[in-house]
């Protein structure tokens, strides 16, 4: 069957399952799992799934690994009709604590190589960041290396245009592929808007890998500054602690740190439930134990944007993104 017919036949039980419920969801799924070649696994949590380490069922989870077979399982997907959001290293993400009805694609597995051709270097969303970093700096290639210490994937890092210490990953994009239609599109990495913690990529667009070009320098040289932005960043964030990093933006344009100003407001330490903000970093919400749930983080948080919005009169911006139990469209700005 060619893609498109395979595309029309899941259609057609795509609508099925308005009529008949769950069990021609399930079948729709195997289906998509059968034609794609792509791992399917259900009764997985995003609580085992995103760094924070809490929230409820996931529905259908899709586990790709190669570029291709992402863009064919989402374009599959698309076909039929089926609501999907992509998921990397879940470090980054808030997923609340009830079932999620749409499918998740992870990204984990499409790792593939970095492979290194004069100042660029190609990689697929899965590669873990700060192994890019430590790969970069080895062929004495400088852009990335205060992003070394962020755990995530390089797709989840494109997605957001993480950066830190300087250093942004959009600076460095020369392209990026997506997957559109269910093939690999390669997109110019100018087309693209990097703002601060945000880019143009939209809700339903999978970031597959990314070209990027790095400028030639010594490999001691970069290693040195990747090492003094790690060890800022242990000196400064709480590590091994169960994070999603910054929770919230800095108030944009206002060189005001909102971690120094919780700090300020004496949270530090403040507790709902299973959640804390981090004695380190107080722009950390992090979570202890085994009873913490995703409710209590966003309790927390929520506590943190009231006091904020009553003393600073600021309204703070989320920088985690917080995954609700249907897909919703992701914010404009
Ligand atoms: N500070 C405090 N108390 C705190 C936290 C910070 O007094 O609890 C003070 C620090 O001592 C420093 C100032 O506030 O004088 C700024 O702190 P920091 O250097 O940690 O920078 P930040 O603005 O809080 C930003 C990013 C981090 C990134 C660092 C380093 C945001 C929201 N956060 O933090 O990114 O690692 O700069 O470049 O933009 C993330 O994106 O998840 C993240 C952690």
């Amino acid at each position: 069957m060619t893609r498109s017919a395979a595309a029309a036949h899941l259609e057609v039980m795509g609508q099925e399952q308005n009529t008949s419920g769950a069990q021609t969801r399930d079948a729709l799924m195997e289906e998509v799992a059968r034609r794609t070649g792509v791992r399917a696994e259900r009764g997985r949590r995003f609580a085992e799934l995103t760094s924070l380490r809490v929230g409820g069922e996931i529905d259908w989870l899709f586990v790709p690994e190669t570029e291709e077979e992402a863009a064919a399982v989402v374009g599959a997907l698309e076909g039929a009709g089926v609501a999907w959001r992509v998921l990397g290293a879940g470090s980054n993400v808030l997923a609340d604590d009830r079932e999620h009805r749409y499918v998740v694609v992870s990204t984990r597995e499409v790792k593939g190589k970095a492979v290194f051709d004069g100042e660029r270097v190609s990689v697929s969303s899965g590669y873990s960041l700060p192994r890019l970093c430590v790969d970069a700096a080895r062929h004495g290639l400088a852009g990335i290396e205060g992003l070394g210490g962020i755990p995530g994937t390089v797709g989840g890092a494109l997605w957001m245009n993480a950066g830190a210490y300087g250093h942004e990953i959009g600076q460095v994009v020369e392209t990026v592929r997506v997957a559109r239609g269910g093939r690999v599109v390669e997109v110019p990495g100018a087309e693209v808007e990097w703002n601060y913690r945000h880019t143009s990529f939209r809700e339903g667009e999978l970031l597959l890998g990314a070209t990027l070009r790095l400028t030639r320098d010594d490999p001691e040289k970069i290693r040195e500054r990747m090492e003094e932005a790690k060890r800022k960043r242990f000196s400064t964030q709480p590590h091994g602690a169960r994070s999603a990093g910054c929770f919230f933006k800095n108030p944009p344009g206002s060189g005001l740190s909102t971690g120094k100003m919780i700090d300020e407001m004496g949270m530090k330490g403040e507790r709902r439930g299973g959640a804390l903000v981090s004695p380190v970093h107080a722009n950390f919400i992090v979570t202890e134990g085994e009873g913490a749930r995703a409710a209590d983080a966003l309790a927390l948080a929520e506590e943190i944007r009231e006091r904020f919005r009553r003393e600073h009169g600021i309204e703070l911006e989320y920088e985690v993104e917080l995954w609700g139990a249907e897909v919703a469209e992701r914010d404009e700005e």
